[in-house]
């Protein structure tokens, strides 16, 4: 049996920090109300012509060195965001290019902050269906660009950024389980309601932004979050004390602490970097990853369980044997 294990990490975060004080000068708002409420003091944002992509080639170029691995062994990309470069070509060909690679599969996932949970579950099932056997998975942000920044009730939210991961195929896991799921009926609650096909709002003349309904995304999130991480361990036969570290999507320190009691876990082995990071989307899940692997917290042969939420609504987990 086939089975695709992670070989490296790498991430990328913009120069541009902007503080809670920095966000008290352009919406009402305070630097307390936001760290009660999300627990974040700050967040990177892409400067005026850094792209999606230009993070995600750094991230890529990150990870691979640190798997060992060039261009040549790649035979996969897939690449999950809400904000590419361009209509097309996908964000992940335009890496592809930038990185040297040809002729293998490259193709753009959109499931918002879920979306590093379902580019990973994808590549997987490549490898273990035999069809890839060294891919390049990566999450990466220009969130910033569908904000708007007159809304406090989402612009002191998000972030920018990218993180990626090389996963290789290997006789023993490595990747154990991957639970995806979404349900339609919820998109208004959390969504950017303008688009290509839909056009965009000629009267407001302004672009498509995010808009959300914060408090019942909440709710829904915890609930939500908490069967996933039943139905993750029930699958693979495993009690909470089997996780070794909680990677959790970062949109809100409540609800990542909620998580981790839920999984009696405690929060010194959840990797948060919400504080840091704000929401950064498909890139939240991946950047945490890489802090945490490159600080030397997350350890060979230690259990991960990723997990995330977001727009669609999407949210999914995946559980890892590092
Ligand atoms: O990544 C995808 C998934 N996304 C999430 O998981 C996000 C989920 N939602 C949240 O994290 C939280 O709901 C928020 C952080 C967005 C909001 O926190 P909340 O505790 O749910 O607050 P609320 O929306 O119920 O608003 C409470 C009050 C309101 O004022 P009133 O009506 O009580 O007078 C808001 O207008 O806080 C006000 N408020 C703010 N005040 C200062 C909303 N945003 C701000 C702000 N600064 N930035």
């Amino acid at each position: 049996m086939t089975y695709s294990r992670i070989l490296g990490t790498g991430s990328c975060l913009p120069e541009k920090v902007v503080t809670n004080h920095d966000l008290e000068k352009i919406v009402d708002t305070s630097d307390q109300w936001i760290q009660d409420r999300t627990g974040i003091k700050q967040r990177y944002i892409a400067g005026e012509h850094e792209t999606t992509g230009d993070l995600a080639e750094q991230a890529a170029r990150r990870a691979m060195e640190a798997a060992g691995k060039g261009p040549e062994d790649i035979d996969l990309i897939v690449l999950a965001t809400t904000t590419p470069d361009q209509i097309f070509p996908s964000t992940a060909c335009l890496v592809q290019s930038r990185l040297d690679i040809h002729g293998c599969p490259a193709f753009d996932i959109q499931a918002v902050c879920t979306g590093f949970v379902y580019a990973l579950a994808a590549a997987d099932n490549f490898i273990r269906a035999g069809n890839a056997t060294c891919a390049l998975v990566i999450g990466a942000e220009t969130f910033s660009r569908i904000l708007n920044w007159k809304d406090r009730g989402t612009c002191v939210l998000f972030g920018d950024g990218a993180g990626a991961v090389v996963i290789g195929a290997s006789d023993e896991p490595g990747i154990l389980s991957t639970h995806l799921h979404a349900d339609g009926d919820y998109a208004k609650l959390l969504h950017v309601p303008d688009g290509v096909s839909r056009g965009y709002d000629q009267v407001q003349q302004e672009r498509a932004f995010v808009e959300m309904r914060g408090n019942e995304v909440f709710k829904m999130a915890v609930n939500t979050l908490g069967r996933i991480v039943d139905e993750t361990l029930e699958q693979n036969g495993l009690k909470k004390s089997d996780i070794d570290w909680l990677i959790p999507h970062q949109a809100n320190y409540r609800i990542i602490r909620g998580i981790a009691r839920k999984l009696q876990l405690p929060i010194e082995r959840v990797v948060v970097t919400v504080a840091e990071h704000g929401n950064t989307s498909a890139a939240s899940v991946p950047l945490a990853l890489d802090v945490a692997v490159r600080d030397g917290r997350i350890k060979r042969g230690e259990m991960l369980l990723m997990e995330a939420f977001g727009g669609g609504f999407t949210w999914g987990s995946a559980l890892v044997k590092y």
